[in-house]
């Protein structure tokens, strides 16, 4: 009989304790993902969060979504945004990942070009989802913002930018 717990098969089980959230985090750190920058146009300038919750949804209507952290300070721009972009990053954007990470309005004096709907968008990203706002559903201690793709680019060379075990990393395509 194969058992599945008690280290067999060389993982640790663990039961989700939200009062130590860390080994849970870990977990959900093995899902290796991509890196996107969202953006916002807000009366302050461009606001942009760093975002790996991001997921395509559906073809028809084109939806993709993401989920904004309530406790992020920036939160409140995205769900109340009646539009926003979605940039998908390169390998190349590793720093971009971390500044805007660390600061929500790094791209403020960047003079980025802005949407027909006057979102700041990045240039040379491996794809550009510009959204409108679809739905927004409840996500425990996040938000998850659904947006309707009505407009989209991207590039057909380049590496991803990838999030694995809290590092980024690269994915090279073959
Ligand atoms: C690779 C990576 C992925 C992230 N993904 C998300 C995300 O999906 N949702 C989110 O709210 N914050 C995410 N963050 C954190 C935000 O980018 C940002 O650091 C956080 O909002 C900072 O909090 P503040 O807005 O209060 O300054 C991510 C950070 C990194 C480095």
């Amino acid at each position: 009989m194969i058992k599945t717990d008690n280290g067999i098969l060389g993982m640790t089980p663990f039961t989700p304790d939200p009062a130590n959230p860390r080994q849970l985090r870990d977990a959900f750190g093995q899902f290796a993902t991509g890196v996107t920058i969202v953006t916002v146009a807000t009366d302050k300038g461009p606001v942009a969060i760093t975002a790996n919750s991001f997921s395509s949804l559906s073809l028809d209507p084109p939806l993709v979504l993401w989920a904004p952290d309530k406790s992020s300070r920036r939160c409140a721009y995205f769900t109340q945004a009646q539009h926003f972009a979605i940039h998908v990053l390169g390998q190349e954007q590793t720093d971009l990942c971390w500044q805007v990470a660390k600061d929500g309005n790094c791209l403020a004096d960047a003079n980025l070009p802005q949407n027909a709907e006057g979102v700041p968008i990045l240039p040379d990203c491996l794809a550009r989802f510009e959204c409108s706002h679809y739905a927004t559903y409840p996500g425990g201690d996040h938000e998850i913002v659904v947006g309707q793709v009505i407009r989209a680019a991207m590039r057909n060379t380049g590496d991803a930018l990838a999030f694995f075990q809290g590092q980024t990393a690269n994915i090279t395509s073959t």
